[in-house]
């Protein structure tokens, strides 16, 4: 079976090392995925086939997958936690581009654009729990605790990050828990839940985790500095929304940190009022400054860090996938 999003990425050499010893294991996954969701539904069939449209990266499914390679044996139970997890983040993402008032996602256009505002909680809300279930269905304590926990610290982080809106007093610290719990916790989860099911020893699952939390840090960050920098059409989502939704990422705090004194209240001012028509100006400000190239920097350490965690693990096509997909992270554009 080809696998359509991956074709539509386009550094084909880092993308054949992570999803090459994979490429069998996330068939069964998406095949899951429409198991789960799809069947017996035909009322609103047309809603969740739209949810789950094959334009997503599936890069938490890799994950999982990858790490429980590394570690011994593919189960059943991988893929059926890679399709989990998969689910929790696209709820999420439904979520999101409420919260964003983002129009575009996965090369389509959002739920909340094309249906309404209603009818995303609700997709969201059902994505999640069918997550929920599907994960009870594993009868495992250790499996519900680890997947409920992630889904927890994730809302947390959404919730904390919606309540620092306008806030650019924020420090880079403080963006780095939030976008750990909105972002790395799921990360993080997925390579656990890969080890823990491939009956990893303890210091492996520790370190895989460790592994996912640093690689998920490094993801959000290079997703704020596309939100600035990229390009629409190749990431297929609504960029610039940070922006608008004055969210003071990466890019922002560096850039106010290294403004002169003398004008940083004046860009705040302007950062906190950022209309559609400012979002030119406050891009172009922020590329000609050191902001992205500083962000891309720090995304480097965490990835290098991530890379770190693997020391000591068998050398195969799965580690060298994991390690394929921390250096993705920092060269994807979409
Ligand atoms: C986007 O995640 C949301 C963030 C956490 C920044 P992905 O870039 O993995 O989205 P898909 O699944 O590939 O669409
Ligand atoms: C959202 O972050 C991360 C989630 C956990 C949902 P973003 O708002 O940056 O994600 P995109 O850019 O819309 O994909
Ligand atoms: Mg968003
Ligand atoms: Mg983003």
């Amino acid at each position: 079976m080809s696998l359509p999003w991956v074709t539509a990425i386009n550094d084909a050499d880092v993308l054949a090392k992570i999803y090459g010893p994979i490429r069998a294991g996330l068939a069964q996954v998406e095949d899951l995925l429409r198991l789960h969701l799809l069947d017996g539904k035909p009322h609103f069939r047309r809603l969740l086939e739209h949810g789950i449209q094959l334009g997503g990266k599936r890069l938490r499914p890799a994950v999982v997958l990858l790490a429980g390679q590394v570690c011994g044996q593919l189960r059943q139970e991988h893929f059926f936690m890679g399709a989990v997890v998969e689910l929790i983040h696209t709820a999420t993402l439904v979520h999101d581009d409420v919260l964003d008032g983002a129009q575009h996602r996965r090369h389509l256009q959002t739920v909340n654009f094309r249906w309404d505002t209603e009818t995303s909680i609700l997709l969201g809300d059902y994505l999640f729990t069918i997550a929920i279930e599907m994960a009870a269905q594993l009868r495992d304590q250790e499996i519900s605790s680890l997947v409920s926990r992630a889904g927890r610290k994730l809302c947390e982080g959404e919730l904390r990050q919606i309540c620092e809106r306008g806030n650019f007093d924020l420090t880079e610290e403080e963006y780095l828990q939030i976008i750990e719990a909105k972002t790395a916790e799921l990360y993080a989860c997925s390579a656990e839940l890969g080890a823990y099911l491939a009956r990893a020893e303890e210091p492996v699952r520790q370190a895989l985790s460790r592994f996912g939390r640093k690689v998920g840090i490094a993801f959000q960050i290079i997703d704020d500095v596309l939100d600035i920098a990229g390009d629409e059409q190749v990431a297929g989502k609504s960029l610039g929304t940070d922006l608008l939704k004055r969210k003071a990422t990466l890019p922002v705090i560096r850039l106010l940190q290294m403004a002169p004194a003398g004008v940083r209240e004046d860009l705040r001012q302007r950062l906190r009022h950022a209309s559609p028509d400012d979002l030119h100006g406050l891009r172009m400000e922020i590329a000609q400054s050191d902001a992205l190239d500083y962000s891309r920097q720090r995304a480097r350490q965490y990835v290098e860090e991530a890379i770190r965690e693997l020391t000591g693990l068998p050398e195969n096509a799965a580690l060298l996938g994991l390690k394929a997909l921390a250096e993705y992270v920092l060269s994807r554009n979409r």
